[in-house]
């Protein structure tokens, strides 16, 4: 790419309502010593009821334009897969609430591949000259759409919403990204899905008892995730590596989609990546989905492990199947 996407701000939002694995503890048969020894999670944020993804997505967005110093964009991408409604798209009046007005604006989703997807979507516009500047927002509320009496499920995911601002830039800046590595595979669709709610099995009327329908839950076959989550994160960070000209040994940090941190040191492992190159905050925020990486780069912004100069390898992986990976040298941009 002539042009290149650089990244200029970066902006995160958790609610505030935290719940504890011993919170769930009380309502589901599960205990904190299987969720944290099984996945590494500790707690989530849950929204309260009537908070929406796209709320979420205006907090994380401000702090993202804040950051970068300019609410000057073109462009505004919100990565999703809990959409405010199945129709309109959330961007648009994402954009319009943070004063964007006329802007262009749409969805993107590819699930926890959302926010690579969604970077390389702003990449292409920059490069094709589409657009100069682009907002970049994942954002979720999975709490609406958990079974609460899934424990398989119910104990991983997490609300939060990050954002990213991209503008057009020369490769050789820090911040640039130096190259994209996306891919899926669709015949495993089943592994991970809301059965309804779309066209092929439009959302059912609540039942006698005013239940909700099992169809419109979210459901996820964990033990062949994760297998898969391995494989494909590992292929599409070599092939990202290799885009980029580096060795896994000279990553500074591995910020890697905060499904698992057994997910996260076996990609590390079979990268040969030492594990204490792996940026987590899982254990605090859960799996947020398309929210995880923006939020994963917050943290590791604010609590100084991330510095300029660093690089900083990015990897996703989700239903669809879907997966991603981007690579960059860190720029001098604070979290918002
Ligand atoms: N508490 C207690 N026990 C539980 C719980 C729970 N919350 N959940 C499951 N179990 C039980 C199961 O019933 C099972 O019991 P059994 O052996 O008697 O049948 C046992 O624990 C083992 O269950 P598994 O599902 O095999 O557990 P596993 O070690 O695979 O961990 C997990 C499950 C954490 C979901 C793991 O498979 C995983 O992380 N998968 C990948 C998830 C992922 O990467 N997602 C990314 C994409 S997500 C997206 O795109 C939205």
């Amino acid at each position: 790419m002539s042009r290149a996407a650089v990244l200029a701000g970066l902006g995160t939002h958790v609610p505030s309502r935290v719940v504890t694995n011993d919170d769930l503890a009380g309502v589901m048969d599960t205990s904190d010593e299987w969720i944290r020894s099984r996945t590494g999670i500790a707690q989530r944020h849950w929204a309260e009821p009537g908070i929406a993804t796209g709320d979420l997505a205006v907090e994380a967005g401000g702090r993202a334009l804040k950051s970068a110093g300019s609410g000057d964009v073109d462009l505004v991408v919100v990565a999703t897969t809990t959409p405010d409604h199945p129709c309109p798209a959330t961007a648009p009046e994402v954009a319009h609430r943070l004063g964007l007005n006329s802007v262009a604006a749409y969805d993107i989703a590819a699930v926890c591949s959302g926010f690579v997807y969604a970077l390389a979507s702003a990449a292409g516009a920059i490069a094709a000259g589409i657009a100069e500047r682009v907002l970049v927002i994942g954002a979720e509320t999975y709490s609406t759409i958990l079974d609460p009496q899934d424990r398989a499920t119910s104990v991983i995911f997490g609300d939060g919403a990050g954002a990213v601002v991209l503008r057009a830039g020369e490769p050789s800046e820090p911040g640039a990204l130096l190259g994209l590595d996306l891919g899926s595979d669709g015949s495993l669709k089943d592994l991970i899905i809301v059965p309804a709610g779309g066209s092929r099995m439009p959302a059912a009327a609540p039942g006698e008892s005013g239940a909700r329908p099992a169809g419109t839950y979210f459901h996820m076959q964990g033990k062949p995730v994760f297998r898969h989550a391995v494989t494909r994160m590992a292929a599409s960070s070599r092939a990202v590596l290799d885009a980029a000209g580096w060795t896994p040994e000279s990553v500074d940090w591995f910020v890697g989609h905060q499904a698992n941190v057994r997910i996260l040191h076996a990609v590390a492992d079979q990268l040969g990546m030492a594990r204490e190159r792996t940026v987590v905050n899982l254990d605090r925020v859960g799996n947020t989905s398309a929210a995880s990486i923006p939020l994963a780069l917050g943290d590791a912004v604010s609590a100084g492990l991330l510095n300029p100069g660093d690089r900083v390898l990015m990897s996703a992986f989700g239903g669809g199947l879907t997966w991603g990976s981007t690579a960059l040298v860190w720029p001098a941009v604070e979290a918002g």
